[in-house]
């Protein structure tokens, strides 16, 4: 994977389309700031997700976390890439990184607007250095 590459190769394209239209899915009437994700899996399947407001507002899922639990909750606990699609670029918050770094830190995260255009290409382990994970409670 080449990090610097400043376009998008195929399979990477693929995953930002599907992040740029399910965001049209989101549900967020209340910050009016929709997010869409895909993450391709190790074994090549891509799930979607969209951040899922609430009145409550405490209650507001993330778009990265869901794609994730919809990921896990189908058997697939390892993905390679995530794209993440807003209308200016934003990175995932605080919890995403953590929760995107059980399942993946090597994993890529492509940064895309809302037309799945890149904006930036990092990875998990660069958005969340010295992470607290599995292996720390072993032992
Ligand atoms: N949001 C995400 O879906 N992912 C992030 O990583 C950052 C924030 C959502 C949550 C909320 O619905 C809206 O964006 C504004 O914070």
């Amino acid at each position: 994977m080449n990090e610097g590459a400043t376009t998008l190769s195929e399979s990477e394209a693929e995953l930002a389309r599907c992040a740029a239209e399910v965001r049209q899915r989101a549900y967020a009437p209340y910050s009016g700031y929709a997010v869409g994700a895909a993450l391709r899996t190790s074994s090549g399947k891509i799930y979607t997700g969209v951040n899922v407001e609430n009145a409550a507002y405490p209650d507001c899922l993330c778009a990265e976390r869901v794609a994730v639990v919809k990921a896990v909750s189908e058997g697939h606990q390892g993905f390679d890439m995530i794209a993440v699609s807003t209308s200016n670029g934003g990175t995932p918050c605080g919890s995403c990184r953590q929760v995107m770094a059980e399942f993946g830190l090597d994993a890529v995260v492509l940064i895309v607007d809302g037309q799945g255009a890149l904006v930036n290409r990092t990875s998990v382990r660069a958005l969340l250095p010295d992470s607290f994970g599995p292996q720390k409670l072993k032992g």
